[in-house]
């Protein structure tokens, strides 16, 4: 019987192609296939594009579509697919790759197919990103957390009172998935006197990326999906 292959979950960063690891580039230089995540609404996918210098033109690259998921039970059936796709590639002995932006274990589809493989018995290795918030500090010249700061990491759809009390017990926040809702969140920023620290960052490392540094003057702005906010209290 041939010997299932190896998964690998690999994180490439935000954006930038310089900011995947020598690890990430190594194992996309070594497997058979690749898996690039993509949404429904859009062509093509993030994930790939940042990988896209470090892929040798031989490997063979599968486009597997995904929900953006609230709750992964209403759509098993989509992710069984993708998963059923993936252990017939596994069962012919090859090995695969799957793209993450940012670092596959923080906020990230890879999860659910991780855990779906992993439930099979599939050998998973999974690579370390840059998460975006980290670069944006760095982009920014914006350090987050010092010393004994505590620091809260935030999706923008959370519901409501539980992104205010978060803001409200730490001394820094990151949040991300801020697409829909900035009007709330930064009437909540300015409620936890977070607001003049605030950074917004849209598309970090890609060509249409945006900085934005006076919230309060783009309430109404309509932002990409990929649009994070830094900030923390004010240093004096
Ligand atoms: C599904 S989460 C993925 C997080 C990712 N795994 C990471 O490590 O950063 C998507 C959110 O990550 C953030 N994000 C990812 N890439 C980004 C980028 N290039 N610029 C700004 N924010 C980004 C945004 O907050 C976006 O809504």
């Amino acid at each position: 019987m041939t010997k299932l292959g190896t998964f690998y979950g690999i994180g490439v960063g935000p954006g930038d192609p310089e900011l995947l690891t020598v690890k990430a580039i190594n194992a996309i230089n070594a497997v058979d296939v690749i898996i690039a995540p993509k949404t429904e609404k859009k062509e093509g996918s993030v994930a790939l594009s940042i990988a896209r210098s470090h892929i040798r033109p031989t490997t063979e690259i599968i486009y597997q579509v995904f929900p953006m998921v609230k709750d992964f039970s209403e759509w098993t059936e989509v992710f069984d697919g993708n998963k059923a796709e993936i252990m017939s590639i596994l069962r012919r002995g090859k090995s695969v790759a799957f793209l993450t932006i940012g670092d596959p274990m923080f906020y990230s589809t890879y999860i659910y197919i991780f855990r779906l493989l992993r439930a099979e018995g599939v050998k998973v290795v999974t690579i370390p990103g840059v998460p975006a918030f980290l670069a944006i500090a760095s982009q920014l010249g914006r350090p987050l957390a010092f010393g004994n700061e505590i620091i809260s990491i935030i999706p923008a759809t959370a519901p409501r009172g539980a992104i205010e009390s978060a803001l409200n017990s730490s001394d820094a926040a990151v949040l991300m998935k801020v697409y829909k809702n900035l009007d709330e969140i930064v009437d909540a920023l300015e409620r936890s006197g977070k607001l003049d620290e605030a950074m917004l960052v849209s598309r970090s490392g890609l060509d249409d990326e945006k900085i934005i540094d006076d919230l309060r003057n783009h309430k109404e702005e309509r932002l990409n999906y990929l649009s994070t906010i830094i900030t923390r209290e004010a240093i004096r």
